[in-house]
């Protein structure tokens, strides 16, 4: 699995810790967010990285942000993304199991790198449930596609 990273200037110190962790776990990934020093706004940020997952150049996304709110909002405003800002165990689990997430998105003023790496670790590891879940992730789709799942 490939992972494209990104993030904007609130959330660089998280995405070098995270970094880390996926150097230290053998996962590969591309860096598109920006270096300590370097600001952007978190829709472009999120955008980088979400042209790459719909592409097919990456699998899935690592967006980082203060909140992790502004550039999951971004994130899914991009046809293909389903995108959860989290900062629980539970959530980063389920969010895969149920709704087939594709980025996950931190905070880098809400969580610190350990739990951070906790909740990349299960976003990398849990693998979506299918079945009922799928026909709503259909749903999804064809509310991004037609404007309405009806
Ligand atoms: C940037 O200061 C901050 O607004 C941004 O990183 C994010 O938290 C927005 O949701």
């Amino acid at each position: 699995m490939k992972i494209g990273i990104g993030n904007d200037h609130a959330g660089t110190t998280l995405k070098l810790e995270i970094c880390k962790h996926l150097d230290e776990i053998g996962v590969e990934y591309v860096d598109f967010g920006v270096a300590p020093g370097e600001a952007i706004d978190y829709p472009v940020a999120a955008e980088r990285v979400c042209r790459q997952v719909v592409n097919g150049n990456v699998d899935r996304a690592i967006l980082i942000c203060g909140t992790g709110i502004g550039i999951s909002i971004a994130a899914n405003k991009i046809k293909g993304i389903r995108a959860c800002a989290c900062s629980d165990s539970f959530s980063a689990k389920y969010t895969r199991l149920h709704n087939d997430a594709n980025a996950l998105c931190l905070g880098g003023r809400v969580v610190g790198a350990g739990l951070a790496c906790e909740l990349v670790d299960l976003f990398l590891n849990t693998e979506f449930e299918g079945g009922r879940h799928q026909r709503r992730v259909d749903l999804i789709t064809k509310l991004e596609q037609e404007g309405s799942c009806e």
